[in-house]
């Protein structure tokens, strides 16, 4: 008997609503709605408000998606809208803009500089734990927050812990993150201009965070040129035009990086923190683990060998909770993508939860192990099986800054505290523009040497 693989599929998502298309079953209960895609093909047809969009729910074709970048370029539904929020900052910069714009950002993270932040990492997870008392129940999420949030504005923009404007930065981009979400999401156009005490907070957060990025650029701009992010980004110049990076052009740049660069790794390791302590035998393998490679200190890079145990964790934290949970791409040319002809303009869609709940892929997806990951994945997933970071050229650009950061504070953390939440506390998935666990009460005990 022979075996055949059956054909590409297209399919189309059922219960559209007129005018809505799938826009409210995506609104209301995303996860739900994504993971329920592939049943109806490898490539399903959903509608976006009046137009229709596409959903990748097979690997090969979301890698071969993700690698064709100048095909399958950044645009789409609610990317467009995001556009006018975030300028041409890298990840909104389309096909040409984006080659010369990553090629000038990149230096800034190689494996050298990632061993400079790991500094920085170090030191703020120590300010974090070192605050912490026995018995201390706070909001884990926003802990963890406050501390990527600290990590990625010293990193990015090379200050001091102590400096007034990154201060101020962290102040305000809560607000305007929260803000440009929700009109992402909720196009309301002019309703955002009327003078509600939302619209101001937003208003008012966003001008601040403006004037306290410039005014790091224009002290930059003075200083003797460092090799730092914002001193390449003030070096840069267009390829074809030789212009540099405009003022405003800069300013976005910084913004977006930090604006990327915190609720993601703080919601991975609040999901990290949440599962250990539901999962008693992966906790004491963990404890284990970093006990005898940290016994309390501080971990740095010279210790990620000996952290794989901790490293497997946030590989299956990253896939079942992806914080960036779905993106879009518009086709720039006529072509075919599973099998399915695509005219220019198509609107496609693909997210990293939907392929990483593939219950095909991932046997029983809902279930945390992080010992999926024993094997070397390359050995027996299909290429764009586990995309929490996308891939292709448009990959995320701190993929390495974040899976270090997230190493190094999780094995910290764990050798100090153990963290639990209040018996029957229950896991409320949110998904906003991260996918993220909310707040989330949980209670410090000491181990080790903190204990004594
Ligand atoms: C757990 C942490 C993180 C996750 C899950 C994550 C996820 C992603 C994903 C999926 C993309 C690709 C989006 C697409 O295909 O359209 C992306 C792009 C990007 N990420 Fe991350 N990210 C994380 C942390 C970071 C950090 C720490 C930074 C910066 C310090 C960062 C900066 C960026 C930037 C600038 C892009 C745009 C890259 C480009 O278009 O060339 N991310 N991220």
């Amino acid at each position: 008997m022979t075996t055949t693989t059956p054909p590409p599929r297209t399919g189309s998502a059922p219960g559209a609503w007129p005018l809505l298309g799938h826009a409210w079953q995506l609104h209301s209960r995303p996860l739900e709605f994504l993971a329920s895609l592939p049943a109806h093909g490898d490539l399903v047809r959903i509608g976006m408000g009046p137009s229709p969009a596409y959903v990748v729910c097979d690997p090969e074709a979301a890698h071969r998606m993700l690698t064709d970048s100048r095909t399958f370029d950044k645009g789409g539904p609610f990317f467009d809208k995001a556009r006018v929020l975030f300028g041409s900052s890298l990840p909104m910069a389309g096909w040409r803009e984006h080659r010369w714009q990553r090629r000038q950002m990149q230096p800034a993270f190689q494996p050298d500089r990632i061993e400079r932040y790991a500094v920085v990492m170090g030191e703020e997870v120590d300010r974090m734990t070192a605050r912490w008392r026995p018995g201390l129940r706070l909001d884990i999420t926003e802990a963890l927050t406050t501390l990527t949030l600290r990590i990625v504005t010293r990193s990015v923009l090379a200050a001091e812990a102590e400096d007034a404007a990154v201060a101020e930065v962290q102040r305000s981009l809560h607000t305007v993150i929260d803000g440009i979400y929700q009109r992402v999401m909720l196009p309301l156009g002019p309703l955002y201009r009327v003078p509600t005490r939302a619209n101001r907070r937003y208003r008012q957060a966003c001008d601040r965070l403006h004037r306290a990025i410039d005014g790091i650029i224009a002290a930059r701009r003075a200083a003797p040129p460092g090799d730092d992010l914002v001193a390449m980004l003030l070096a840069a110049h267009d390829d074809d035009t030789g212009e540099p990076m405009s003022e405003v052009d800069v300013r976005d740049q910084l913004m977006v990086m930090i604006g990327a660069g915190f609720e993601t790794t703080a919601n991975s390791l609040a999901f990290a923190l949440w599962l250990i302590s539901q999962h008693p035998e992966v906790e004491a393998q963990l404890h284990a683990e970093v006990d005898e490679t940290l016994a309390g200190r501080t971990a740095t890079p010279d210790d990620l060998d000996g952290l794989a145990y901790t490293r497997r964790v946030i590989s299956e934290v990253l896939r079942m909770y992806p914080a960036g949970w779905f993106f879009t791409r518009v086709t720039t040319a006529d072509t075919t993508l599973a099998g399915q002809a695509l005219p220019a303009g198509t609107a496609l869609l693909y997210s990293a939860y939907l392929l990483q709940h593939r219950p095909d892929l991932f046997p029983d997806p809902e279930r945390f192990d992080p010992d999926r990951w024993l094997k070397p994945s390359g050995d027996s997933l299909p290429r764009g099986a586990h995309v929490p970071f996308g891939g292709g050229n448009r990959k995320c650009i701190g993929d390495q800054f974040a899976l270090v950061e997230m190493t190094l504070a999780l094995a910290t953390v764990c050798t100090r505290w153990s963290v639990h939440p209040d018996p029957g506390a229950t896991l409320r998935v949110r998904v906003r523009g991260t996918l993220g666990p909310g707040p989330l009460a949980m209670t410090c005990q000491p181990r080790g040497k903190a204990a004594g």
